[in-house]
């Protein structure tokens, strides 16, 4: 069969950084072709030739049997190629379906928007996906998840042969992911050929046809995914070996000292109360889909939003905390869940942005401020020329790596980490893993929330499952991912 997309020989080089060095895929009509590396192994950057975003050094593309070499993404949309950004590219102040049709609006006699039909086409591509959307709402009203929709709406409303889709699972729940892959499946009936970017081997195996795997700008190899078991998978991609265990951790004895003691938090008068409490050395996972209250939660705790009521006792002693200042005062940090907008300042050095919380005062300790950096980056293999480098030219998985390492530059003895390996390879997971182990024999305790039911089981002391803002269940750590799940998505002690 014929090849409805080829890339050959594709080289592309930033300054100081050479992204592609020699990248040749092929990609045929109906086939979904998964592309795995390493975080700043070069995937987005391979898409974004693909679709006119950048122009390749060197190389050719073939698509639909003609030599293309698109100037910009318009371009390649009129002959049938979609992307869904890694990064969302929506805007914010724009509602639903004005974001779908943004850029490809529909006209009435070629001069007057068709705003019925464009409305009429959102609604019916959300029922598709499957959710359920008003699509008047202001964008920056919805959530990380509610927006990646919108993404894939805005894809699929332009006829597609060709849709890339560039990690898009690494904001949505396994439920939505489901609903993900029903319309993948759907496309793929359709004779759609795509390309899908995940870190998450399971959600590979469970839809690609293919994989290709880069290293470091090199394809390694394009073959049936199925022919590669996980750790043949693995060391493909990183070029060792790796054990795919999580750090063996000691029970928490029953009489270590609780360190964070939550009393009667409720986000809102009507909401119930929750009550938990965190002990010294301590690895808690917060478990429960999108809209159970994790991430309110812990912003209340820490003051980042106001809450109806909270009691909060640290060490024994009842404390006041009004805002994530007092919270840090306090040695209690919250790694942000959503980077863009909390976590990273785009334009800010990998240096700055690592060094970030530490501007207490006007004093500016350079010395240790490039030291601290140039340590972090190797500790968390950050992929970047050098610490000086601005954040906005980082991969996104290695902009994620910049927050942590910011976070592990304090000292801190509460950690919140709110979907700390959101877009992580799987090399660099484990070594955060190690990492969260290693702080709590230092004595630091870790609040962990997760939508990775694989990472909430593999790493947690305890797990508290919330649903409705609401704590369904406190569970030890030797619990089934059903038992999770049940509780979870409610029906055992659903009242
Ligand atoms: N605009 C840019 N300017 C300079 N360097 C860039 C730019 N875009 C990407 N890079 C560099 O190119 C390399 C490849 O980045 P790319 O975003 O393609 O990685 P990726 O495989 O998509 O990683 P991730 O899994 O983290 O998303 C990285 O070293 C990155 O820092
Ligand atoms: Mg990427």
């Amino acid at each position: 069969m014929v090849p409805i997309l080829e890339m050959n020989n594709i080289e592309k080089h930033f300054t100081g950084v050479k992204a592609l060095k020699d990248v040749s895929m092929k990609l045929h009509k109906g086939e979904i072709l998964a592309i795995l590396g390493e975080n700043g192994a070069g995937k987005s950057t391979l898409m974004k030739v693909l679709t006119g975003v950048y122009q390749a050094d060197n190389g050719t593309v073939v698509a639909f049997g003609n030599k293309v070499n698109f100037q910009n993404y318009k371009q390649a949309q009129k002959v049938g190629i979609s992307i869904i950004f890694q990064e969302l590219s929506l805007i914010p102040h724009l509602n639903v379906w004005e974001n779908v049709f943004l850029g490809n609006e529909i006209f009435k006699f070629n001069t007057i928007l068709d705003t019925n039909a464009m409305k009429k086409i959102t609604i019916e591509l959300l029922a598709t996906l499957g959710v359920d959307l008003d699509i008047n709402e202001i964008v920056q009203n919805l959530s990380v998840a509610e927006q990646q929709f919108v993404e894939i709406a805005k894809a699929l409303s332009v006829k597609v042969k060709i849709l890339i889709l560039d990690e898009p699972t690494s904001t949505l729940t396994p439920q939505e992911v489901k609903y993900l892959f029903k319309v993948m499946r759907l496309l793929r009936d359709q004779g759609v050929g795509m390309v899908f970017i995940s870190h998450h081997l399971d959600e590979l195996y469970e839809i690609a046809d293919n994989v290709m795997i880069l290293r470091d700008g090199i394809t390694i190899d394009q073959q049936p995914i199925k022919s590669l078991n996980k750790s043949q998978l693995v060391e493909k991609v990183i070029g060792r070996t790796l054990g795919l265990d999580f750090p063996k951790r000691e029970d928490i004895d029953k009489n270590t000292p609780i360190v964070l003691d939550v009393k009667n938090l409720q986000l809102s008068k009507s909401t119930p109360k929750v009550n938990f409490s965190l002990r010294k050395g301590e690895i808690l996972g917060f478990f429960g889909l999108v809209g159970s209250g994790r991430t309110e939660i812990v912003r209340a705790i820490i003051g980042a939003d106001a809450c109806y009521h909270k009691e909060i006792i640290l060490n024994g002693q009842a404390v006041s905390i009004n805002n994530p200042a007092v919270a840090y005062r306090l040695k209690i940090g919250l790694l942000p869940e959503n980077r863009k907008e909390e976590g990273v300042i785009l334009p800010f050095s990998v240096s700055d942005n690592i060094y970030l919380n530490n501007k207490d005062g006007c004093f500016i300790n350079y010395q240790y401020m490039h030291k601290n950096a140039t340590d972090k980056v190797k500790l968390l293999s950050i992929k970047t020329p050098d610490v000086n480098t601005p954040v906005v030219n980082l991969s996104g998985g290695n902009q994620q790596k910049v927050i942590i390492a910011r976070w592990l530059s304090t000292d801190c003895d509460i950690l919140i980490f709110d979907e700390p390996t959101r877009g992580i390879d799987v090399g660099a997971k484990d070594e955060i893993y190690k990492i969260m182990d290693e702080l709590t024999k230092q004595g630091k305790s870790i609040i962990l929330i997760s939508s990775e039911m694989e990472e909430i089981l593999g790493i947690s002391d305890r797990i508290i499952v919330l649903k409705q803002n609401k704590i369904q269940a406190e569970l030890p750590k030797k619990v089934t991912e059903a038992e999770v799940m049940a509780y979870a998505v409610g029906g055992i002690n659903d009242n």
